[in-house]
C-alpha cells in the first residue's frame, strides 16, 4: 500500500467478532490527535484501485502511551467499505485519516448540566464509550444515563467495559440497554422515542428529562434521531447550537 495525502498507514492489531455482522478493529501505528467522542475516516483501495473512505467513531479515549484506536463496525453486506473492513485480519494494513472530527465531546457538554443522557443505537454507542472512558475529562454531572438500543441482546457489546465504567463512576453512571426484536430479562423492550414519549425511561430511573437540568447527546440511526428529537422537543428541550446553547446534540451515521 502506498502513501496517501491526508492519511497514514496503520495496521490491524486486533479484531473482535461480536456477532456475524458486528466486529471491532483495534488499529495501531498512527499518531492521530483526537478528543474523546470524535471520529476519523478509514480507507482502503478496492479491486479497481479506487479509494473508498468512510467515517468511523473512535471507541477508546485518547491514550498517552499508545497510538491505538479502536472502532466498532457493523458490516452492511451491500456496502462498499464495511465488508472490506470485515475481511481485514490482524497484521493487515489500513489507511487512517490524519484529522479527527465530531462534536460529541466533553467540551460540548454545558458546565451546568445535572443530568446527561446519552442515547445510542447500534454502533452509535462508540463515541459515548470513548467520552465516558476519558479519565482526564470526566463529565461532572450528577447522573449520566447511557442508553444503548439494539435489535437483539447479542448486539449489546462492550458489556465488560461498561461494567467497569459503572463501577468507576460510583453510582453516577446508569446503563440502560434496550432491545427491539426479542424479549430479554437484561434489557427494556422497544425503541428509544416511544419509551421516552411514554415516560418509561424517566420513570424507571426516577429522572425527568427536564430542560432546566438535562443535556442529551444522540448517535446512530438517523430515523431514531429524527423521532427522538421531536419527542425531546415536545418535552421543552431544544437543539443545541454553539451560539445560543440548547439541550440536544446529535450525530447521524447515515
Ligand atoms: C460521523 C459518522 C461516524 C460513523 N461511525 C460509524 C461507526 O463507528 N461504526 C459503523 O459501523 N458505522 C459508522 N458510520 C457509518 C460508516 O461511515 C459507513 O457509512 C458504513 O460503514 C457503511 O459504509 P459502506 O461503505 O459499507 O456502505 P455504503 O456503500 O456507503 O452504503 C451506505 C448505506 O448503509 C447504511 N448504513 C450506513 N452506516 C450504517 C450503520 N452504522 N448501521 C446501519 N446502516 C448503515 C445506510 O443505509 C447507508 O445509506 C459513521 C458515519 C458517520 C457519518
Ligand atoms: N443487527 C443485526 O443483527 C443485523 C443483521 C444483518 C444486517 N444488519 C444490517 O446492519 C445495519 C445496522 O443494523 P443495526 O442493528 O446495528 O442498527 P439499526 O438497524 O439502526 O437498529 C438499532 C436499533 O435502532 C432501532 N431503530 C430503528 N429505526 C428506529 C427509529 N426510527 N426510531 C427508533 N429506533 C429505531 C432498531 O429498532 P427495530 O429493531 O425496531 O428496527 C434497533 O433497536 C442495518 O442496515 C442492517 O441491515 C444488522
Amino acid at each position: 500500500m502506498t502513501a496517501l495525502n491526508g492519511f497514514s498507514l496503520a495496521y490491524i492489531e486486533r479484531r473482535t467478532d461480536w456477532t456475524s455482522e458486528l466486529f471491532s478493529l483495534r488499529v495501531n501505528g498512527v499518531p492521530v490527535r483526537f478528543q474523546a467522542g470524535q471520529y476519523v475516516k478509514l480507507a482502503l483501495y478496492d479491486e479497481t484501485n479506487k479509494l473508498i473512505s468512510r467515517p468511523y467513531s473512535i471507541v477508546n479515549a485518547p491514550l498517552n502511551s499508545s497510538d491505538m484506536m479502536e472502532f466498532l463496525v457493523i458490516a452492511n453486506p451491500n456496502g462498499a467499505l464495511s465488508p472490506r473492513l470485515q475481511n481485514l485480519r490482524e497484521g493487515d494494513s489500513i489507511y487512517v485519516a490524519d484529522k479527527a472530527f465530531g462534536d460529541l465531546t466533553f467540551n460540548s457538554i454545558p458546565k451546568q448540566t445535572q443530568n446527561l443522557w446519552l442515547f445510542s443505537t447500534g454502533t452509535g454507542i462508540g463515541p459515548f464509550l470513548s467520552l465516558l472512558d476519558d479519565i482526564n475529562f470526566r463529565p461532572g454531572c450528577e447522573k449520566i444515563v447511557l442508553v444503548h438500543a439494539v435489535r437483539h441482546e447479542k448486539d449489546l457489546v462492550y458489556r465488560y467495559l461498561i461494567d467497569q465504567l459503572v463501577k468507576q463512576y460510583e453510582g453516577r453512571l446508569i446503563y440502560l440497554p434496550i432491545v427491539s426484536r426479542e424479549q430479554s430479562d437484561f434489557a427494556l423492550y422497544g425503541r428509544i422515542p416511544q419509551l421516552i414519549d411514554q415516560g418509561i425511561l424517566q420513570d424507571k430511573l426516577d429522572l425527568p428529562l427536564a430542560a432546566e437540568t438535562t443535556f442529551t447527546m444522540l448517535c446512530g440511526n438517523p430515523e431514531m434521531i429524527k423521532e427522538t428529537l421531536s419527542v425531546l422537543q415536545s418535552l421543552g428541550l431544544e437543539k443545541y447550537r454553539r451560539k445560543t446553547g440548547g439541550h440536544i446534540l446529535y450525530e447521524r451515521y447515515w
